[in-house]
């Protein structure tokens, strides 16, 4: 039998967590025959709501689950962990500056930085899902100079897995059939939905989704609006932000990170930036990826049409004045 791999998640105790944590116990993050132990961080107002949480995983008996650690002590969090899944942050309410919730995060990903960097398990994979995504993972990445820089990634997964949906309610085939959609840049209204590469797998082989879309006007308009303001209209109709959906993408995000991506398919993550696409290095931004042996490489030699290109460096412009605001937080 294989050893169990050490998952942290932390805010365990809010909406996100308490649709994630089942899903790793029953293996949809590391696969079935992967016994997992969690790691379950949340802050002490949150303390008894977590242990519910606790309690809630001996009671579903999941066969895989060989133990489970809720606490708020960060250090207990971090020690030991394979995998850490960052969903606990501050969020946007009602009345705040921008500049103050980016400080209030800033704060804790600086001091979760180090204490991951401390005591997690020595090639520690990290996902930042916990909003500003991207620049949280950049902080985080910044105060954990011991990490390599290839472990430390953020969601836009769930942005990738809205363009296949869209795609395959538009043309009437299954999600399973639409591949290599691409979320370029970050994890926010500003972020490029691009279909330019992405094909439908048919019996007679694959076509080109803008072949069979044939409607460039949806393609270049109200495609890529949907899926960007996919997360505000899941709000408007659940009075609550995506929680199923979101977990559901942190479990494939981790598990073709670890496991592989098909041959021929690549997904999106965010990454530090190396300069691909004339993306300013430095950043942490959304690219199309393919994972083998456990590591991610940025898919080259996609060519980018004009309109792609705008929409690319829009979404960079964003991220960059993102990355100054969270620095001058830090001074
Ligand atoms: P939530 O408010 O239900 O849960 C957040 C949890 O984090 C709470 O239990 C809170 O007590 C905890 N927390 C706060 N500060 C913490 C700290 N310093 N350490 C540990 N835990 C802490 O929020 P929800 O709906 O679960 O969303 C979580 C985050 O994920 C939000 O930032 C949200 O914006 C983001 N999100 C990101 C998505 C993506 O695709 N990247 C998609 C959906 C949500």
């Amino acid at each position: 039998a294989k050893d169990p791999v050490r998952v942290l998640v932390t805010g365990a105790a809010g909406q996100i967590g308490y649709a994630l944590v089942p899903m790793i116990a029953r293996g949809a993050m590391l696969g079935p025959d992967q016994p997992v132990i969690l790691h379950m961080l949340d802050i002490p107002p949150a303390a008894e709501a977590l242990n519910g949480v606790k309690m809630e995983l001996v009671d579903a008996a999941f066969p895989l689950l060989k133990g489970v650690v809720a606490t708020t002590d960060v250090v207990e969090a971090c020690t030991g962990v394979n995998v850490a899944v960052m969903v606990g942050g501050f969020p946007r309410k009602e009345g705040m500056e921008r500049k103050d919730v980016m400080s209030k995060n800033v704060s804790i990903y600086k001091s979760q930085a180090s204490a991951l960097e401390k005591h997690a398990a020595a090639n520690c994979k990290v996902l930042v899902v916990a909003n500003p995504a991207n620049t949280n993972a950049l902080i985080l990445k910044e105060f954990a100079p011991s990490i390599p820089e290839k472990n430390i990634t953020c969601l836009t997964r769930l942005d990738h897995n809205r363009a296949l949906g869209q795609i395959s309610e538009r043309l009437n085939v299954h999600v399973a059939e639409v591949k290599n959609v691409i979320i370029w840049g970050n994890h926010s209204s500003t972020q490029y939905p691009d279909v330019n590469h992405a094909k439908v797998v048919t019996p007679g082989g694959e076509k080109s989704v803008r072949e069979l879309v044939a409607d460039d006007g949806w393609l270049n308009g109200e495609f890529i609006t949907t899926v960007q303001q996919r997360g505000a209209a899941i709000i408007k109709a659940r009075k609550l932000s995506s929680a199923l959906s979101a977990a559901s993408a942190a479990c494939d995000h981790i598990h073709d990170w670890v496991l592989g991506t098909p041959e021929g398919t690549w997904v999106s993550m965010g990454v530090y930036s190396d300069g691909s696409y004339n993306v300013p290095a430095g950043l942490i931004y959304s690219f199309p990826v393919t994972c083998r042996n456990g590591e991610w490489t940025i898919v080259q030699g996609l060519s980018i049409d004009e309109f792609s290109r705008k929409k690319l460096d829009l979404t960079a412009e964003e991220l960059s004045e993102e990355k100054s605001l969270a620095y001058s937080c830090l001074s």
